[in-house]
């Protein structure tokens, strides 16, 4: 049984110092392995773990820690960087997503550049989900902290780019959320500028007649917010105008705008984009577009402004129209209030009409708007909820409408009679919304709204640096979530020219020119445009990367034919060591034949996927070990080839949904590459089967355990892998042909 006691000096297990003499180019490793109290300790055998990382190549010292990431922990890596020498520190404890940076600083303050340290998750991807398996556990444990230990003898001290930024920022849409960022960001002291295509801002405010849940004048706050900015000397605003290019990168955007019939450019280091969304025309829904009177709560909204609804005694408003699932999948989140506060309204105006509130439930948030719902009920407003297989249909009744209601509790249908029938459907992205994506090559989700880098920790940020997201351009919300929203993408965009230069993430892709032979595949497949094709000193025609674009998600790297190009701290060598780590020996064919899985995983979504079962605790066999990579464009085909050549019996490719990669589309071209490597197992006689490809979100960390339990069972059925039908020359790029 393993104590929860702090290890001693003496427990920790090291080499003489003899080697530090050694060559400088010789790996100096050191392994910390964590307890983690009881999490990691309660499950495998940490001191055996330990003493065996001391026996792996290039490990000069290897010790554990009750907590590593304490602050006696991160001591111990400090002093044994500068006692031992190391010159690659490898922590096998959690995982990287959350102590990666952590680790890196500690490194760091030893001296140690922090791309040479190294992480091997034990924890969430090893102790949690083998917690009943403890000889199985501590000998995956093992293997994770081989892999990581040859992976961190190839790695190479990196140098972060340090880019100077533009002291301006541009805010593009001049709605309420569009407004507010450019005033919190003029009012840090630096210029903005604001392009609205509209001929005036207050975006869709506009068209409101009252707000929620304070009650306020729409064009009164809008007047306000214009007061201001036409009173704040930082601001340039540009009405009825359109981005017509956005060039550069982080810290340098060049930007070209089409106004007042002529062109006009502008340079800034930060963009915030606050575009916001439109209604959704529910054409063919209850009547809509065939039907006169039935309306969209955008349009009755413009007719309660402009005093436009007349004689009204029966109108009906019908809830959550083309959303959760009818047309998109989503609730839009704000149209029960807005279907409250006009049920309200026009209960109002004619306060003898019967009002009809049909909904499939209702959800208002917070304690303000609740007391809109109760004031509603107590108007004499019906709120009647419908069956959403068996919504309500509209039809004309002679000149007036009709709403036949299917009511669950009694079984039986009513009419209802209506002026008046009003849909509220759901905001939705806007074309120009997706022409922007596209222009500054950022990433919309599956429901086409501008994709963040990290819902809960990076929530206003895109993954390509400088440009943020804000409002109901990235989701359905009301004003006061966008709001402060906008406030937290305008302090995001202030930040950087605080500072004037930041450092840009060093994992990006290097091409060497030597071997480049001018394909240009890497400039189609790059997301970002970070490729550039151009004749260089020795007059050939080469691929030439822009480190400042690039987001190092290896999708080029993984595709060039003549391995030119390669993804710093993801190299070829550095993966191919931890392949070749993997599996020590084959697996044994036989009745008691355990198949050996290999899953590459993109570190955003399968890789916490994967780290989400551990959280979760659901349990998965032992058989799989994992491999990280940034992006699952980065799964170079030759890994996948090697990976069975060294010992695997299946490979499992897997990343972010389709939609929803963080590198824009680059898990499209996994998906080539995979159904590409299918068709060449099966020449080469090998079941296609051995390989799969799941895409696994981080909140799906049932499907991960799930899917590694499909696929050991089914290579169970499969036996162990003939690797004599492997022939293929590693020196050879595959699929390139079938990608190109
Ligand atoms: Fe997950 Fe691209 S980042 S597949």
């Amino acid at each position: 049984m393993v104590t929860e006691k702090k290890p001693d000096a003496e427990e920790a297990t090291g080499t003489s110092e003899s080697a530090a003499g050694e060559a400088a180019e010789e790996p100096r490793i050191g392994v910390f392995v964590c307890h983690c109290g009881t999490n990691i300790a309660g499950f495998l055998d940490v001191p055996a773990v330990t003493e065996y990382a001391a026996t792996l190549p290039h490990v000069v010292f290897a010790t554990r820690n009750l907590y590593t990431c304490a602050e006696d922990g991160i001591t111990d890596i400090e002093n044994a960087i500068k006692e031992h020498n190391l010159t690659r520190v490898v922590v096998a404890s959690c995982t990287p997503r959350t102590h990666e940076p952590l680790f890196r600083n500690a490194c760091e303050a030893a001296g140690l550049n922090k791309y040479l340290f190294e992480f091997a998750n034990i924890r969430d991807q090893c102790s949690w989900v083998h917690m009943h398996d403890w000889d199985k556990a501590t000998e995956k444990a093992k293997d994770l902290v081989r892999m990581s230990v040859m992976r961190a003898a190839l790695l190479d001290p990196l140098q972060e780019l340090s880019i100077d930024i533009y002291p301006a920022s541009l805010v593009i849409g001049a709605g309420i959320t569009g407004m507010t960022s450019a005033l919190s960001i003029a009012g840090q002291g630096y210029t903005v500028h604001l392009v609205e295509k509209e001929s005036e801002v207050g975006g869709m405010v506009r068209n409101l007649h009252l707000l929620t849940p304070t009650g306020a004048d729409p064009d009164t706050i809008i007047k306000r917010y214009r007061d201001r900015l036409d009173g704040n000397p930082n601001i340039n605003i540009y009405t009825g105008a359109t981005i017509e290019s956005i060039d550069g990168y982080f810290g340098n955007f060049d930007i070209t705008m089409a106004h007042d019939d002529r062109e006009e450019s502008f340079k800034v280091g930060t963009i915030v984009v606050a575009t916001g969304s439109e209604e959704m025309k529910p054409d063919g829904l209850y009547g809509y577009g065939e039907l006169e009177n039935v309306m969209t709560q955008g349009q009755l909204e413009v007719l309660l402004k402009e005093d436009g609804l007349k004689d009204v005694k029966d109108a009906v408003i019908v809830q959550c129209v083309g959303s959760r699932g009818q047309r998109v999948s989503y609730c839009s989140r704000i149209c029960c209030m807005v279907g409250i506060k006009n049920a309200i309204s026009i209960k109002e105006m004619f306060p003898d009409a019967n009002v009809s509130v049909l909904h499939n439930d209702v959800q208002v948030y917070g304690v303000l708007q609740e007391e809109w719902y109760n004031r509603a009920r107590g108007m004499g407003i019906r709120f009647r909820k419908y069956n959403p297989e068996r919504r309500p249909e509209v039809s004309d009744a002679d000149g007036k409408l009709n709403v036949s209601l299917y009511l669950d509790l009694m079984q039986r249908e009513i009419d209802i009679p209506a002026d008046v029938v009003v849909l509220s459907s759901p905001l939705i992205q806007t074309q120009s919304g997706l022409d922007l994506a596209k222009m500054l090559r950022v990433p919309v989700g599956q429901d086409n709204f501008f994709f963040e880098a990290h819902v809960k920790l990076r929530p206003v940020d895109f993954a390509t640096d400088g440009i943020f997201v804000c409002g109901t351009a990235q989701s359905p919300k009301d004003i006061a979530e966008s709001i402060s929203q906008a406030h937290a993408a305008a302090s995001h965009a202030v930040n950087p020219m605080e500072k004037e230069n930041v450092n840009v993430e060093a994992i990006t892709s290097r091409v060497n020119q030597d071997e480049c032979i001018g394909c240009g595949f890497c400039a189609w497949v790059c997301p970002f445009g970070a490729v550039a094709m151009a004749t260089n000193d020795k007059g050939h025609w080469v691929s030439v990367i822009n480190a400042a674009l690039c987001k190092g998600c290896g999708a080029c790297a993984a595709g060039c034919p003549t391995l030119a190009i390669t993804t710093q701290h993801f190299t070829e060598d550095q993966t191919m060591a931890q392949i070749a780590a993997t599996f020590p020996e084959p697996s044994e064919p036989g009745p008691d034949f355990e198949p050996q899985v290999l899953a590459f995983t993109c570190n955003w979504c399968s890789y916490a996927g994967a780290d989400l079962a551990g959280v979760s605790r659901f349990q998965y066999p032992t058989n799989v070990r994992i491999i990280r990579l940034m992006c699952s464009a980065r799964i170079d085909p030759l890994y996948v080839l090697e990976a069975f050549r060294k010992g695997a019996d299946a490979v499992l490719m897997s990343g972010c949904h389709i939609g929803d990669c963080h590198y824009i589309s680059a898990n499209l071209m996994t998906e080539a590459r995979y159904f590409a490597l299918k068709q060449y197992l099966a020449e080469l006689g090998i079941d296609p089967e051995r390989l799969q490809l799941a895409w696994i979100s981080a909140a799906e960390g049932e499907k991960f355990a799930q899917v590694i339990r499909d696929i050991v069972e089914e290579t169970k059925k499969l036996g162990p892998l003939d690797r004599n039908k492997l022939r293929y020359k590693a020196s050879e790029r595959f699929g390139a042909e079938s990608e190109a």
